[in-house]
């Protein structure tokens, strides 16, 4: 057992041996940003201030040599064995919303495709729950595992909206996807996620989703437009098939606006869509863009890693892969 200091947290955490400080973090109430909890996203990297870490395997992209000689961490794969003290980097994030847990009810179950729905979740008395556009909540439907999923609406709406795809095998998303009806109760924990809206960027936005990751960019982008109608937005959707294709609605009403182009990309294999920007970014991305991408771990990996040849720095890529429970391999093990 340790005991942990996080800056900007009044109280430490006690770490027990086997845990690591993200897990012992949330349990004991902590906002810590985190998003894939397998060391694939570098949401919750963190400057070790005193003490020592040990760091269980993590990707190259999410922390890198440097980044590690550097002191940092990220606090998924870190077990304590030793009194230590952390700051996490993505401090916008956190200073926003507190975490909230509250019992909504299911307002509505609407198809988007053949395997996909909308879940549209009224927040009674409980509320508010508030988050900034990108973010988004672990969901426990009766007698289930929680499950992550974004908000697909704007923070200020009355409701709060996930897109939910029916994966083979998964509990949770067939008995959303098939079963789930108005009236049940579903416990919602969050805001989780630091892939959000940055309010303070004015330039260019890149908006790009695979699959059920059109949620946080549908959330990110009518946000955005929202407060600033003349942004100039260049929108992605990639589907396997065109039968995975929705949203065309809200896509056709987006490009009445001359600063507004959409593209819906279908590829047998998802992975299309990095090729579909490089070439339309061949000649260069605009000046003083940001990019916000959602979706399968796979496709986020190669957006980000066209953009970042491109020339988008990291700082400027805000992605958010939809790693599963399957993802997520226990740090004792590695
Ligand atoms: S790398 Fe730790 S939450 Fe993704």
């Amino acid at each position: 057992m340790a005991i942990v200091t996080l800056t900007g947290w009044p109280q430490p955490i006690t770490v027990e041996a086997g845990e690591t400080i993200l897990d012992a973090a949330l349990a004991a109430g902590v906002p810590f940003p985190h998003g894939c909890r397998s060391g694939n996203c570098g949401a919750c990297k963190s400057r070790v201030l005193s003490g020592e870490v040990d760091l269980a395997p993590v990707s190259e992209y999410a922390l890198s040599d440097a980044e590690r000689q550097a002191g940092l961490v990220l606090a998924c794969r870190s077990l304590a064995w030793e009194d230590c003290s952390l700051a996490w980097l993505e401090a916008d994030a956190v200073a926003l919303h507190r975490l909230c847990r509250l019992e909504t009810r299911v307002q509505s179950v609407t198809p988007l495709t053949h395997d996909t729905v909308e879940v549209a979740l009224a927040i009674d008395a409980g509320g508010p729950f508030t988050f900034t556009a990108g973010q988004y909540a672990s969901l426990s439907f009766p007698g289930l595992p929680p499950r992550d999923y974004s908000m697909a609406n704007a923070p200020d709406e009355a409701v709060l909206r996930f897109h939910i795809r029916r994966v083979p095998g998964g509990a949770v998303s067939v008995y959303a996807t098939q079963a789930l009806t108005p009236g049940t109760m579903v416990t919602v924990e969050g805001p989780f996620g630091t892939a959000h809206l940055r309010s303070d960027h004015t330039g260019p936005v890149l908006a790009i989703a695979g699959g059920s990751g059109l949620a946080p960019i549908q959330s990110i982008v009518t946000s955005l437009l929202a407060s600033d109608p003349q942004r100039a937005v260049f929108l992605y959707h990639g589907v396997r098939t065109p039968a995975d294709a929705y949203g065309s609605a809200w896509l056709a009403d987006l490009t009445r606006s001359d600063h507004v182009t959409t593209h819906v990309e279908v590829a047998a294999d998802g992975l299309m869509l990095h090729q579909r920007i490089a070439a339309d970014f061949a000649a260069g991305l605009p000046a003083g863009a940001k990019a916000y991408v959602a979706g399968p771990p796979a496709m986020v990996d190669a957006v980000s890693a066209v953009l970042h040849s491109l020339g988008l720095a990291q700082a400027d890529i805000h992605a958010d892969a939809f790693y599963t429970s399957a993802d997520r391999p226990a740090v004792a093990a590695s």
